[in-house]
């Protein structure tokens, strides 16, 4: 196993220590989150001359941008054939063009700020090693060339095994997102703009962003909480929580050129990082709450990794969670039609630093006026087109039969002296029922066993040691506290 268990990129970078909110104060714009999509959006109104206050739960990048593949390109796996046959073509150039753009502006960004993130243009691919998916792979080849895209098909790659074919895509990026997120954060503060760190959004009311300790009121409002706070666009209906798994190797032999990923399953994504010393490899993705051992996909990992490349070691191992979306593109825009100027940004699929990019540009237009081109496509108030029905349906239903089965599966809970050392259980303690979890040294942790979103039973994640919803993907610690929303209230002690 690895020596850290942090991301690679949490680790390098140095920490940030801006203040927590503690006062009632005003903005043009508040933003919730400070990642990625976050950062980007209050870099660029910021840039605009506009007064922006981001508040976040934790610390700058230490969500889902911090425990990323650091990959910055428009080779989303597969997905232009689909989007062509689904929603047209016009709605996939749309995609294309807002990925590669978001690709230049990260590129203008790290170029005008003398950003020291290791940021590097590299060809992407996404290959398979079966001869009767290759048509699959020309497919995607010929779609994403439609719309305008530097595809080609290639029969070799970089990789130390076989494959039958791959889309190449060149001209695509990575980079150090957590070093990156730090230089942007810098240019936020300063001109009555700030960032308050360790303030969790427990409300929102009518452009009143409120936390325990005070309340930004702003005229526009932007969640880029990856799924948002609040309820009423009901997002959570329509895109759902995975989580993935990422191993920092260090291998004997040079590290591939290029950032990789299967177009099967099990998916393997690989990517260089640390200037080329480290090989990132990835995969091993299964819904948040629905897999009762999550160790086992680190050692799945790890074993994948050692038979396909000599390594020498493994730096670094952590694990990452985003939403997909059921028309497979991202929620970007109005939260809703009657809520004002409250914006959202969110189903990015695991490809988080190309939409989110974009999202914040995106984003940025709408609260200046300016005309986007992408607005109707991303429109988070849009409808779900018929070809995403099925698989909508088919993830509420998963939702709604969460909901009643882990209900009933726990109407006969085992008794407290069933649970070892290590183990997480819904169990019955002093006649009631409760999630608990006995650390190593036999100490029990104990609290509700109801996630504080909308009510369904949290499930134990023995890899991370913590509790995760199967419903939306909100996550607590073993006592309870909130790792990741949507809830924005920790489960209570029992
Ligand atoms: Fe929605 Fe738990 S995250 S019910």
């Amino acid at each position: 196993m690895a020596e850290n268990k942090e991301s690679l990129w949490m680790y390098e970078r140095p920490a940030t220590q801006y203040p927590p909110l503690t006062e009632n104060t005003t903005a043009d714009v508040v933003i919730v989150g400070a990642g990625i999509t976050g950062l980007t959006t209050a870099h660029l109104l910021k840039k605009a001359g506009l007064k922006v206050a981001v508040v976040e739960a934790d610390r700058v990048c230490s969500g889902v941008t911090g425990h990323t593949t650091a990959k910055i390109t428009s080779l989303h796996q597969l997905i232009y054939a689909d989007l062509v046959s689904s929603q047209g073509e016009d709605a996939a150039r749309v995609f294309a063009q807002a990925n590669q753009a978001a690709i230049g502006q990260v590129e203008a960004i790290v170029a005008e700020l003398e950003i020291d993130c290791d940021f590097q243009r590299l060809p992407a691919y996404t290959y398979t090693e079966f001869s009767d998916r290759v048509s699959k792979i020309e497919k995607e080849v010929e779609a994403a060339q439609k719309v305008g895209l530097p595809a080609a098909f290639v029969e070799k790659t970089d990789l130390p095994f076989a494959i039958q074919g791959a889309i190449r895509m060149d001209n695509q990026a990575r980079f150090h997102p957590a070093n990156y997120c730090n230089a942007l954060a810098e240019t936020i503060t300063g001109d009555d703009s700030r960032i308050f760190e360790m303030s969790r959004v427990v409300d929102v009311d009518k452009g009143t962003v409120k936390t325990v300790g005070g309340s930004v009121r702003a005229e526009n409002v932007v969640l880029a909480t990856q799924m948002p706070i609040l309820d009423r666009g009901a997002f959570f209906a329509s895109n759902f929580p995975k989580r993935s798994y990422l191993l920092a190797t260090r291998i004997d032999g040079t590290i591939p050129d290029g950032m990789f990923i299967s177009a099967e399953e099990p998916i393997r994504s690989i990517a260089p990082a640390a200037g080329g010393e480290i090989l990132l490899i990835g995969g091993e993705s299964h819904k948040t709450g629905q897999d009762p051992d999550t160790r086992k996909r680190y050692e799945a990992l790890k074993f994948w990794a050692e038979k396909m490349f000599t390594v020498k070691e493994i730096a670094y191992e952590w694990s990452s969670q985003d939403y997909m979306p059921a028309d497979r593109l991202p929620y970007i825009g109005y939260l809703h039609p009657f809520t004002g100027r409250v914006y959202v940004a969110t189903g990015f699929g695991k490809w988080g630093m190309t939409r989110g990019t974009f999202a914040g540009m995106l984003i940025r237009d709408l609260i200046l006026g300016n005309e986007n081109p992408w607005a109707k496509t991303f429109a988070a108030t849009r409808m779900s087109p018929v070809h995403s029905a099925g698989s909508f349906w088919m993830e509420n239903m998963n939702v709604g039969r969460r909901f009643m089965q882990d209900r009933l599966m726990s109407l006969m809970p085992p008794k407290e002296s069933a649970l070892k050392p290590g183990e997480g259980k819904i169990i019955k303690k002093d006649g009631d029922r409760v999630a608990a979890h006995r650390d190593d040294t036999g100490v029990l942790h104990a609290v509700s066993p109801v996630c504080t979103h909308l009510g369904c039973y949290v499930t134990w994640n023995s890899a991370e040691k913590s509790w995760d919803c199967p419903c939306h993907g909100s996550r607590f610690t073993a006592d309870g506290d909130i790792l990741h929303g949507p809830a924005t209230k920790g489960l209570s002690k029992k």
